[in-house]
């Protein structure tokens, strides 16, 4: 197998090293395309890959092209890589809001599959929705999917407006864990702890409740049910959060982060 990827930046380098990781691909095999001097640098100590630029004709040989650049700078990549990607097998797109008619036009090939993948992809714990341009056969999307999985779960979905979800459900999702992570430890420093050890309380109790999620019997109402006993100090927590529709300003967010995406992506 052949991969290159356009754009190493964060995500491009976390799909290279995920590619070695699982052998999906050899050093040799693996093409690295950036466009600063002071990255490309940086790529070649890393000796993750070989480091070339957006005209390298091999690129055209490649079975499967990442295209992991930010989406204000595809418009002007896409004018120096359309001469070289027209024919080319496999183009998969991991940028957030660009659709596929979009990159297929600026492209000139119809050979797309879009995912949306999330930031635990750096530790292979990712989760990503994928979907394919109806003109790529079957086969090519499971080595696409072989290749995502490298990075954590994927999953493929057959209607494309859902990715707008996807990016508010699981690809914005890791921050509203941080951001409920990060006030439960304010609490436990207002209760007289110090940062350190409030944070090991609130990081191994989140790591223990994600466990009895995954792993356990219990529905999430039976696992609260289990925690919060009648007129107890959890029951007391819940009805703050209840009165003050904590659960409901939650869903409103992530609903407006998928309003957004949709809005984004015109
Ligand atoms: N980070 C996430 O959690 C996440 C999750 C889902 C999807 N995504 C998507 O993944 C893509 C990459 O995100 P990122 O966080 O990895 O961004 P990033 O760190 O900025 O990486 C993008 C890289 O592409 C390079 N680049 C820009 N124009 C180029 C060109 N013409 N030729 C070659 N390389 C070029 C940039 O170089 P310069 O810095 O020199 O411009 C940079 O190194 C985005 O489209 C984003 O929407 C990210």
């Amino acid at each position: 197998m052949k991969i290159t990827i356009i754009g190493c930046g964060n995500m491009g380098l976390i799909y290279a090293r995920a590619f070695l990781k699982y052998n999906i691909v050899t050093k040799e095999n693996l093409l690295l395309v950036e466009k600063s001097e002071v990255r490309k640098l940086e790529l070649l100590k890393l000796n993750v890959g070989e480091v070339t630029v957006p005209n390298d004709a091999k690129i055209a040989d490649s079975d499967i092209i990442i295209v992991a650049v930010k989406p204000q700078d595809f418009q002007a990549l896409a004018v120096e890589l359309k001469p070289i990607l027209q024919s080319a097998k496999c183009i998969i797109s991991i940028m957030a809001g660009m659709k596929i008619s979009c990159i297929e036009n600026a492209l000139g090939n119809p050979n797309i599959i879009r995912a949306m993948p999330n930031s635990p992809a750096e530790l292979g714990m990712g989760m990503t929705a994928f979907t394919a341009n109806t003109t790529i056969p079957i086969k090519q999307i499971r080595k696409a999917e072989n290749v995502l999985n490298t990075t954590g779960r994927s999953l493929y979905l057959d209607n494309e407006k859902l990715l707008d979800a996807v990016t508010a459900l699981s690809g914005s999702g890791p921050a509203y864990f941080f951001y409920i992570v990060k006030h439960m430890i304010e609490a436990g420093r207002q209760m007289g702890f110090d940062e350190a050890t409030a944070s090991l309380f609130v990081k191994q109790t989140m790591l223990g409740a994600f466990h009895l999620i995954n792993n356990g019997n219990k529905s999430l109402d039976e696992l609260i049910k289990a925690v919060a006993s009648k007129g107890g100090t959890t029951e007391a927590a819940l009805s703050v959060f209840n009165s003050t529709a904590v659960g409901e300003n939650i869903q409103k967010g992530i609903i407006k982060a998928r309003d957004r995406s949709i809005e984004l992506s015109k």
